[in-house]
């Protein structure tokens, strides 16, 4: 069996936890393989609302085992918390809850060095989730950092105070951060405790045995591909591959087992925190998609900046990620636009492109846009692609044409089963 792919091809925040939920039922294991409590994934079902930062979206279905995988940064305070909020909903959650022994552990002082360095950043602020995210990896490939399996470890205390009185090493070179270690020291190792008593596994082993036992694997993408630390609109990034090589470090199977890359966009196109989003709107077009389209973070409840979809920036996530289906979420919140517009092509240095530049973070992009007509109907309860209105279908079908992938779901609201499903393969 290979392992499907779920990911967001935009900057995040495409509804990523909604199409997880949804297709969830068809695997029996769903695995996170990057990014850390800085997600924050949206699942709405029978009038009840949840958001997941560091759990799979597999966890409300029943039978279905969930994995954090090696390539997580895990915070145990906010794990915790997140099991509190759903323990009521999911009950055996300590049966399907598995969490690899290699993943790394977000300390308090990484959250503390995160506030110090985007401060001192200045203007220059990656606007930051500033849930330790950057400084834990740092730690990983600086090869000093702490991990779920140590816990165990007769040493461990030693590892730890000796990490501590590195960071606290870097924080007096930033006077001006006050944090009380003390509290949040004993806080995090009480919840030490709870994730002592989670099942823990050599994910790598655990995944290729599944493999070889005929289980069917979702791999779970946080962030999106344009805050990839290699490819994304660095060094507004966030500090992971959220792109489908990812899956291969982050749950240590072979690219060879990778099967279908579920790629989600938004109808539109929006980016929380700092950094070039060449169609974002900062005009009452754009006030209005944040307005119908709910857009405030998740994680962080900071307003999202919106904007046009972008054509050459799908085009390229696309392209890095080998996406062999489009989602196409929030549909809906242009139910009542006249015309709705998409970015083809980017004018700078004088000429058209089709490819983003190196330098997207200096350079002035101008998009040229094409214009679509708005179907100004309410698409809620339509579960029949041919059921869309035809202008809603002629938008789709632009996008698959243009973008050269087929889409297979359309969503249209936020609730688990307010989907279009479309058979692929109908690229015009
Ligand atoms: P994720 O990080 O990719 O999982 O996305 P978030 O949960 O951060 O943000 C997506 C937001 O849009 C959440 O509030 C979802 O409940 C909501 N959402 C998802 N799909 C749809 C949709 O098709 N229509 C609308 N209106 N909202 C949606
Ligand atoms: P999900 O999984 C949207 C953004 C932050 C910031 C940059 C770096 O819900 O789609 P970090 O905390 O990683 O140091 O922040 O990345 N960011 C996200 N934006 N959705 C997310 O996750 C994000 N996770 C990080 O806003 O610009
Ligand atoms: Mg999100």
């Amino acid at each position: 069996m290979a392992i499907d792919v779920i990911l967001g091809l935009q900057w995040g925040d495409e509804g990523k936890g909604k199409i997880v939920d949804y297709l969830a039922n068809n695997y029996d294991i769903v695995a996170r393989f990057q990014g850390g409590p800085n997600a924050g994934h949206t699942l709405k079902f029978d009038g009840q609302k949840f958001v997941l930062h560091t759990i799979p979206s597999g966890i409300f279905r029943e039978n279905l085992i969930n994995l954090i995988g090696n390539g997580v940064v895990i915070d145990p305070i906010t794990l915790e918390k997140e099991i509190h909020k759903i323990k009521s909903v999911v009950g055996d959650y300590k049966e399907r809850l598995l969490v690899s022994k290699k993943a790394h552990l977000i300390l308090p002082t990484h959250r503390y060095i995160d506030a110090a360095t985007e401060s001192f950043k200045g203007k220059e602020k990656i606007g930051s989730t500033l849930k330790g995210i950057g400084p834990t990896y740092m730690d990983k490939t600086g090869r000093n950092g702490l991990r779920v399996g140590d816990i165990m470890l007769p040493n461990f205390m030693e590892k730890y105070e000796s990490l501590r009185a590195k960071h606290l090493g870097i924080l007096k070179l930033y006077p001006e951060i006050d944090f009380n270690l003390k509290a949040e020291e004993e806080k995090w190792f009480n919840s030490l405790e709870n994730l002592k008593s989670l099942q823990t596994v050599d994910g790598e082993y655990y995944i290729n045995q599944a493999l070889k036992d005929g289980k069917r694997i979702l791999a779970e993408g946080a962030q999106g591909s344009m805050l990839d630390i290699d490819f994304g609109t660095y060094p507004f990034v966030t500090s992971s591959n959220t792109i489908s090589s990812g899956v291969c470090n982050g749950l240590g199977v072979a690219p060879s087992a990778i099967g279908e890359v579920i790629g989600i966009s938004k109808a539109y196109c929006t980016r929380v925190g700092s950094g070039p989003f060449p169609t974002e709107l900062e005009d009452e077009i754009g006030d209005l998609l944040r307005e119908k389209g709910g857009e405030f973070g998740a994680t962080t409840g900071r307003p999202r900046r919106c904007g046009w979809i972008d054509l050459p920036q799908l085009a390229y996530t696309i392209m890095l990620n080998g996406v062999t289906q489009l989602v196409i979420t929030k549909i809906d919140v242009l139910n009542e636009f006249e015309t709705i517009k998409a970015a083809t092509h980017y004018e700078y240095e004088g000429a058209l492109h089709e490819q983003l530049p190196y330098d997207i973070c200096n350079i002035p992009i101008k998009p040229v846009y094409t214009s679509f007509k708005g179907w100004s109907t309410d698409l809620e309860g339509i579960a029949e692609y041919e059921d869309l209105p035809p202008v809603a279908q002629s938008y789709i079908k632009a996008l698959e044409s243009h973008l050269n992938v087929p889409v297979s779901m359309i969503s249209t609201g936020p609730e688990r089963k307010k989907l279009v499903l479309k058979e692929i393969g109908v690229l015009n």
